[in-house]
């Protein structure tokens, strides 16, 4: 049974909007001391591929997934883990939140396991201890996960932050589930951004190819967050505002509902 807890809202940061002039990090802050309960979830495409250009290590893309060799995966967890979380943490701490900083390793948070040889050291989740999390929130922390996952008794493995996100929402029937990243929200094929999408039409997207790349696991990640009876939204995490806007009730980006 997954542990209820309709007052928290997760919010994945992508990558794609780190470092970028926004208000996401203020925004978060301002939420908890408000009182909300807030997890946050974060990417970090761009800055590992950035790495491991930089190492030299090759890596590609099958279906939006980064193929994930044991070289790859040493940058990846350092990356993730020892970059970016440690910098979103001390960001939000700055801001006055307090935030703790893990990965799916730390407690058993994400269990997973290899499924994709073409994929490597990829995982798909098989459970997420949301007793975890909710003890964390419970504390007055803002935990603040890294896209690492545990393959039994010990593998690290590279998890799509989007799909961590969605299952994360999941185990603990979140109320929101907010994707921050550098787009409006969900593109139709003239380039529109969709207000609302059903199951139905995000097939037909998908089956069209409109929806594409990092926009794949998004969006598979909101349709399990809200099999719960969640809200996803996905919005850009660029603009100034946007997460406060959201949690305020505006119509903001694409909205997924069950
Ligand atoms: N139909 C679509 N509508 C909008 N964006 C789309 C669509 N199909 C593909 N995309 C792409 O998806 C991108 C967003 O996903 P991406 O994985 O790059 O960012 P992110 O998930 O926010 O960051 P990270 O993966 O680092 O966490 C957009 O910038 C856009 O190029
Ligand atoms: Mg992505």
């Amino acid at each position: 049974m997954p542990t209820t807890d309709l007052k928290t809202t997760v919010i994945k940061i992508g990558g794609s909007t780190l470092g970028a002039e926004d208000t996401t990090l203020e925004d978060v802050a301002a939420l908890q001391q408000a009182g909300e309960r807030v997890v946050v979830v974060h990417g970090g495409g761009a800055m590992i591929t950035d790495w491991l250009d930089k190492m030299q290590v090759p890596s590609e893309f099958v279906d939006g997934l980064r193929s994930t060799s044991a070289e790859a995966l040493n940058v990846v967890v350092a990356v993730l883990r020892g970059v970016i979380n440690a910098q979103l943490v001390a960001q939000l701490g700055a801001r006055g939140a307090r935030a703790v900083g893990l990965c799916g390793v730390d407690g058993g948070l994400v269990r997973a396991e290899r499924y994709d040889p073409r994929l490597g050291y990829v995982g798909q989740i098989t459970g997420v201890n949301g007793e975890l999390l909710t003890d964390l929130l419970d504390a007055g922390v803002v935990p603040v996960i890294a896209p690492i996952g545990l393959e039994a008794p010990d593998q690290p493995l590279n998890i799509n932050a989007d799909t961590v996100a969605g299952e994360v929402a999941r185990a603990i029937s979140a109320k929101h589930l907010v994707f921050l990243t550098d787009v409006d929200g969900l593109m139709d094929a003239s380039g529109a951004v969709i207000d609302r999408l059903d199951a139905t039409r995000a097939e037909a997207l998908r089956a069209a190819g409109t929806i594409a790349g990092g926009m794949i696991p998004k969006v598979e990640a909101c349709f399990r967050a809200t099999e719960g009876g969640g809200l996803a939204i996905m919005a850009n995490g660029r603009t100034p505002g946007t997460l406060r806007r959201i949690v305020d009730g505006e119509q903001l980006g694409t909205r997924i509902e069950a």
